[in-house]
């Protein structure tokens, strides 16, 4: 017997493959600051539960394959909130986010088709590619151009007759970028211009910052060619609720990504309940959720602005900031920290960057933070993150 050259090609996630070493530390009686993960510590919205404490089911059945009509019609209700009119038909609840990629994927590309990322990305999307055996094909976007939309002739070197899709996050893991309409624009008329899907990945919609409007790709292209990509896991805080979901007017699409739903049968039935109240909450707690994101982003920005060497850009979104950092291999940094350094019993975990870009070597030195802790953790994790990096440079 062997294991398939598919399986063996996976790559394990850069998010979670340290986690041995923090696991290994903690035994030690050591406290780690996770900041390697986009987990938050908001408390799940009480709707969620209360939700489900008004329709207990008797039995927790099977539910629809796409999705209980009430939650398909709370994400239809939820999209209005950007002038955008869908049917519930056109709606496919998923078990996260992360189903949602795959079964766009599966859905517009063919094992060796190819499909476009713009690197640094999340660094899931290689694991999705390789489970369906899709090549991800990379641009590039740098901390030196402020991570801004790669130009356009960019993205044409990368076609070939085998390109099938653009695929991004926006506001942007890991780099909190958040296009401009121009940006948007210009990556929409590539996507027209070159007949290509545009699977739009919008977990972090409303999580953007200083006064930005969010949005969706599909105020800038509402036709066929987009998919959006949905999860209640960061802006709700219910990453283990597990529901997400996509959205389309393209019926082939729609109908496509149903049959890969249906082999496996339905989405998490209990959590359902939950979601269709969290997506009613009003825009004011979003907004809430926003504000603190946005002080904790100033928090880390300012806080490791402090140390010297240290490269970055002030996120405009998201919960991420990507950071250059003095040291030749990231990776090996991270692992020390959590090996051999700690500052009073306490060491911090990042998420090494190389993981998330496509071309060879490229964010060797570079790391993910993610500010998902309280403002005073924040500020006690990048003093712990300096003292490591002065310990390191001198090794
Ligand atoms: C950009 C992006 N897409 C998708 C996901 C996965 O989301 P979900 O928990 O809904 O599967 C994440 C999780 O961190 C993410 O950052």
């Amino acid at each position: 017997m062997k294991i398939s050259a598919r399986g063996i090609q996976m790559p394990a996630s850069p998010i979670r493959k340290l986690v041995p070493f923090a696991e290994e530390a903690r035994s030690r009686g050591i406290e780690i600051f996770h900041l390697n993960i986009g987990q938050p510590d908001i408390t799940t919205p009480d709707t969620f539960y209360e939700q489900i404490r008004k329709s207990f089911p008797d039995v927790v059945a099977y539910t629809h394959t796409a999705g209980i009509i009430e939650l398909r019609e709370a994400f239809c209700r939820y999209f209005r909130r950007w002038s955008l009119e869908y049917d519930p038909t056109q709606v496919v609840v998923t078990a996260g986010a992360s189903e949602a990629i795959i079964f766009s994927l599966g859905a517009v590309a063919d094992p060796g088709d190819e499909v476009i990322v713009i690197e640094p990305y999340y660094a899931n999307y290689k694991g999705f590619a390789s489970m369906l055996s899709i090549n991800l094909k990379a641009v590039t976007s740098t901390i030196r151009n402020g991570y801004r939309l790669p130009p356009k002739e960019d993205f044409e070197a990368l076609v070939s007759d085998r390109t099938r899709a653009v695929l991004f996050s926006h506001p942007s893991n890991p780099t909190g970028t958040v296009y401009t309409p121009e940006e948007l624009e210009r990556l929409v008329s590539f996507a027209k211009e070159n007949d290509l899907f545009l699977i739009a990945d919008e977990v972090y919609r409303e999580l953007v910052f200083d006064g930005r409007d969010s949005c969706s790709i599909a105020n800038f292209d509402d036709s066929e060619r987009t998919i959006i990509i949905d999860s209640v896991s960061k802006r709700f805080s219910a990453c283990g609720a597990r529901i997400g979901s996509l959205t389309s007017r393209n019926n082939e699409v729609i109908g496509t990504c149903l049959k890969f739903a249906q082999a496996r049968l339905c989405p998490p039935a209990i959590a359902q309940i939950g979601a269709v109240g969290l997506l009613g909450l009003p825009k004011t707690y979003t907004d809430q959720i926003r504000k603190e994101y946005e002080n904790r982003r100033n928090v880390v920005f300012d806080e490791l602005s402090k140390i010297p060497g240290v490269e970055m850009q002030l996120p405009e979104g998201a919960l991420y900031i990507s950071v250059k950092l003095p040291v030749d291999d990231a990776e090996d940094f991270v692992k020390w920290m959590l090996t051999d350094f700690s500052v009073e019993g306490r060491t911090v975990m990042a998420a090494p960057l190389e993981g998330f870009y496509e071309t060879e070597g490229a964010g060797r030195s570079e790391i993910r933070i993610a500010f998902v802790l309280s403002a005073e953790k924040l500020r006690d994790s990048c003093k712990v993150m300096r003292m490591g990096i002065e310990e390191y440079s001198q090794l």
